[in-house]
């Protein structure tokens, strides 16, 4: 199988590089070497390496910023997926597109499954419920994967940050009433390239399993980098609410994805989010 990763310096993109399957022949494109909302260049890319599938981990992430910035939020979530699915349907190849646990509105009583109707709250999740609904629209038979809370240790995500505010300060504030399910980059990589081979197509959910508020995670991360040794220090957290918190873009309250379907699909079950964030902090990717 012939596929091409876009976004592939991001924090997916790198998981999905590390986790490549030995059959697979990969052509890895970072934002640099191709945009994916320039029609011309994505055209160009798919007639230069006619991919079997691309794995689209290109994406707008900044929360917050794209409040004040939809335009470039719709540009890389809903017109460059778009960009990906019309060209593929022109020229043949399948799309594998990666969505998030942001097109929901946090309200529900149970873990989200994939036909819940989209309510996003804020711009970026309004972005990428768009562009699913462009994916769908142009490829019907396209993969869609939702996940949520995704880390994988480094300085930009929730582990990072956390790891260095526990290192640096004497108390963290962290909010007890988001609730969702953290997600280790690599296993979200793996269950992809699981799903790509076997030609999954339709809505799909998949995170690491169980659940968690914010704060529950911070401490974890707490615990886990003290026992691994990653930190001399740590720094007390503080239970706080949501509301205590002037952050730019609202936030669901509730962001647990079911994931059954995957599961059945793939015969796995996915691993519990503390011993992958275990693994994690102690330099280990195994899955
Ligand atoms: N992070 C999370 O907690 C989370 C949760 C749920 C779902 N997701 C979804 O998971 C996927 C991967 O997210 P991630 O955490 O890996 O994000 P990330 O670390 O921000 O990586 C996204 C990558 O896409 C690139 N990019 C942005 N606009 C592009 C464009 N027009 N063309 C090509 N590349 C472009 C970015 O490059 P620049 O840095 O140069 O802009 C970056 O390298 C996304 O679909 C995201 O919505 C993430």
């Amino acid at each position: 199988m012939k596929a091409l990763v876009t976004g592939a310096s991001g924090r997916l993109g790198r998981a999905l590089v590390g986790t490549t399957p030995a059959a697979v022949d990969l052509v890895a494109l970072a934002h640099g070497e191709l945009d994916i909302a320039d029609c011309a260049a994505v055209d160009a890319a798919i007639a230069r390496y006619r991919p079997d599938v691309v794995i689209n981990a290109a994406a707008y992430t900044a929360v917050d910023a794209a409040e004040g910035a939809p335009d470039a939020a719709y540009r890389a979530n809903r017109d460059g997926p778009a960009q990906l699915a019309e060209t593929l349907g022109r020229r043949g190849g399948r799309l594998v597109h990666i969505s998030s646990d942001f097109v929901f509105d946090g309200g529900a009583s149970h873990p989200y499954r994939p036909h819940d109707p989209p309510a996003p709250l804020g711009v970026y999740g309004a972005s990428k419920a768009a562009g699913e609904a462009a994916v769908r629209q142009r490829l019907p038979g396209a993969l869609i994967i939702r996940t949520g809370w995704l880390y994988a240790g480094d300085t930009g995500d929730f582990v990072g940050r956390m790891l260095r505010l526990l290192a640096t300060r004497d108390d963290i504030g962290v909010v007890t009433d988001q609730i969702g399910t953290p997600t280790q980059a690599g296993n979200l990589a793996r269950a992809i390239w699981r799903l790509a081979a076997r030609g999954a197509s339709g809505l799909h959910h998949f995170s690491d399993a169980g659940v968690a508020s914010r704060h529950e995670f911070a401490v974890a991360i707490r615990e886990e980098a003290l026992a691994a040794g990653r930190l001399a220090r740590a720094a007390s957290i503080r239970p706080i609410a949501t509301a205590d918190l002037a952050t730019a873009a609202p936030r669901p309250a509730f962001a647990v994805l079911d994931t059954s379907d995957t599961c059945r699909l793939l015969g796995t079950v996915p691993i519990p989010w503390r011993d992958a964030l275990r693994g994690v902090l102690r330099g280990r990717d195994d899955g």
